[in-house]
């Protein structure tokens, strides 16, 4: 495995590895890429696996993004785990790690910013502002850098995965996305770096937000349909200190709220617990098992 720290260094050894790849013809192999933050866990692994599984290269980007935290965030808190992180990406057969210090990826004056409409008026975007098009910006510039083939994002930031998907459209990336489920604790939490956050009540409250989102899934396909009860169902799950953000059945692509649910909406829900914010969602299946 091979690991970049600067975006020359990642463009040559991109290059060096897929001439390796197919040295005779011309045929290109396909590069997938996992842009993460790092401290990965089961859930990123889950999405290297994929790739790997997928693609003949396989990169992963590790850089704790600056420009999505507003100020007051966890953008110092956020734990930071380089060794171990190597570590997974060697075992996993990872060719590629690109891990840039802020200066390859900000320069001091840089100027640029990439806004996505619509998508990002609610739910995070409205809880977090200039989240997104932190994300955006940052997406852009690693997809830029690497050229993937295909880039693999989790399904626990669904309202994320739309904007980006949204941006790639937009700006014509030629690039493939793609989403993969989420990955739970065994009590059904979603996998998340924010969980070495919780601790003891917090962390056994923190559950409740899935199984909320169970209850109302069961609700949905016993034949529910009017969002409002739907939500009430989830809502009467959660435990103290459990403190919802927002809570909403939505159109998958558009993202807008519904006021009667059907098959294939996407329910989407924040929460805080004592100082940490989760979130997570599920996509509404009639009468079988939900969709994470
Ligand atoms: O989902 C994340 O970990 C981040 O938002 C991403 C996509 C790596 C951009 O910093």
């Amino acid at each position: 495995m091979e690991v970049a720290y600067t975006i020359e260094e990642l463009r040559q050894a991109r290059r060096r590895i897929c001439v390796a790849f197919a040295p005779e013809d011309e045929r290109h192999p396909r590069v997938g890429f996992v842009p993460t933050m790092g401290n990965l866990h089961e859930g990123h692994m889950c999405l290297v696996k994929r790739m790997t599984d997928e693609c003949e290269v396989s990169v992963v980007s590790i850089f704790v993004n600056p420009t999505q935290f507003a100020p007051g965030e966890d953008f110092d808190e956020y734990p930071r785990t380089p060794d171990a992180d190597l570590m997974q990406c060697e075992d996993a057969g990872v060719d590629l790690v690109f891990f840039p210090e802020e200066d390859q990826l900000y320069l001091e004056d840089h100027s640029t910013e990439i806004v996505v409409h619509r998508l990002t008026e609610r739910y995070c975007g409205a809880a977090r502002p200039g989240h997104f098009a932190g994300v955006a910006l940052v997406v852009a510039k690693l997809l830029n850098i690497v050229q993937p083939d295909i880039a693999y994002f989790g399904q626990k930031d669904y309202q994320q995965f739309r904007v980006i998907e949204r941006m790639v459209r937009d700006l014509d990336f030629p690039v493939a996305l793609s989403m993969c489920a989420t990955v739970r604790e065994s009590d059904g939490l979603a996998m998340s770096s924010r969980n070495a956050y919780l601790k003891g009540d917090d962390r056994k409250a923190a559950a409740t937000i899935y199984q909320g989102l169970q209850v109302l899934a069961e609700a949905f396909a016993a034949g529910e349909r009017d969002s409002a009860a739907l939500k009430e169902a989830a809502r009467a799950e959660l435990a103290e200190p459990v403190r919802l953000e927002y809570l909403e059945i939505a159109d998958a692509w558009s993202l807008e709220p519904k006021q009667s649910a059907a098959r294939g909406d996407v329910v989407l829900v924040a929460a805080h617990v004592g100082e940490t914010r989760l979130i997570d969602n599920i996509v509404l299946a009639a009468g079988e098992e939900n969709a994470n």
